[in-house]
């Protein structure tokens, strides 16, 4: 019996986190690990319909508005099935959590860490991931990567210095909590990010079951 883990997963856009997400799932439930799989902004019924606000293009908004709604999602999220999932015993997955809300509308936008920090306690608390990887990649390559797939986001569509600064202020949060925030270089090869991603896993199992 291992306790629950709340990992998430983080990245600028193009850094690979969706096909490393899919590995982790699967190596955790290998491990018989019951395991939520879920993503933000969204997660919740509600949570989705402020995704798709969120990321239309056709969608214009102030940059607070921005980052009320992404805690207001989060909020909804943490009520609904991070917290009843951990509760349960459930390890839980979140494509992007808060870290991600410091570097997009932090680093991106420009909004001051303090109000972000204000909204980050008053809406989880003292609560945070057990572990966080942060999948680190140069932004010229994550756009490069980006445009290769599908039509761009809200955010996919933001210029590259936009995108310089998000990845600046995820390297940032990565420095200011460096026992919860694994930085992974997501330039390497599928297999080695995997590997790396597979040892992260392995210590939290042996630290959770011991
Ligand atoms: P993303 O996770 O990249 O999903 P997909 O792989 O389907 O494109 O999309 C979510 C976008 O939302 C991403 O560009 C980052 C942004 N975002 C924020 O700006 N702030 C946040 O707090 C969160 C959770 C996401």
């Amino acid at each position: 019996m291992t306790s629950a883990k709340f990992i998430t997963l983080e990245g600028i856009d193009g850094a690979g986190k969706t096909t490393q997400l899919e590995s982790l799932v699967k190596w955790l439930r290998e491990k018989q690990v019951t395991t939520v799989v879920t993503r933000e902004p969204g997660g919740t019924p509600l949570g989705e319909q402020l995704r798709a606000m969120l990321l239309d293009n056709a969608v214009t908004m102030h940059a607070e508005t921005e980052a009320l709604l992404m805690f207001a999602a989060r909020r909804e999220h943490l009520d609904k099935v991070i917290i009843p999932a951990l509760a349960q015993g459930s390890w839980v997955v979140s494509d992007r959590f808060t870290d991600a809300s410091f570097a997009y509308q932090g680093g991106g936008r420009g909004l001051q860490w303090e109000k972000l920090e204000a909204l980050e306690s008053w809406t989880q608390g003292l609560l945070q991931p057990d572990l966080t990887i942060y999948f680190d990649l140069p932004a010229e390559l994550g756009q490069r990567r980006v445009s290769a797939v599908k039509a761009r986001d809200r955010f996919e569509q933001e210029r590259l210095d936009f995108h310089q600064r998000v990845r600046e202020a995820y390297l940032l949060r990565a420095r200011q909590f460096p026992q919860r925030i694994h930085v992974i270089d997501a330039r390497q090869p599928v297999d080695a990010v995997k590997a790396a991603v597979e040892q992260l896993l392995a210590s939290l199992f042996e630290a959770g079951s011991a």
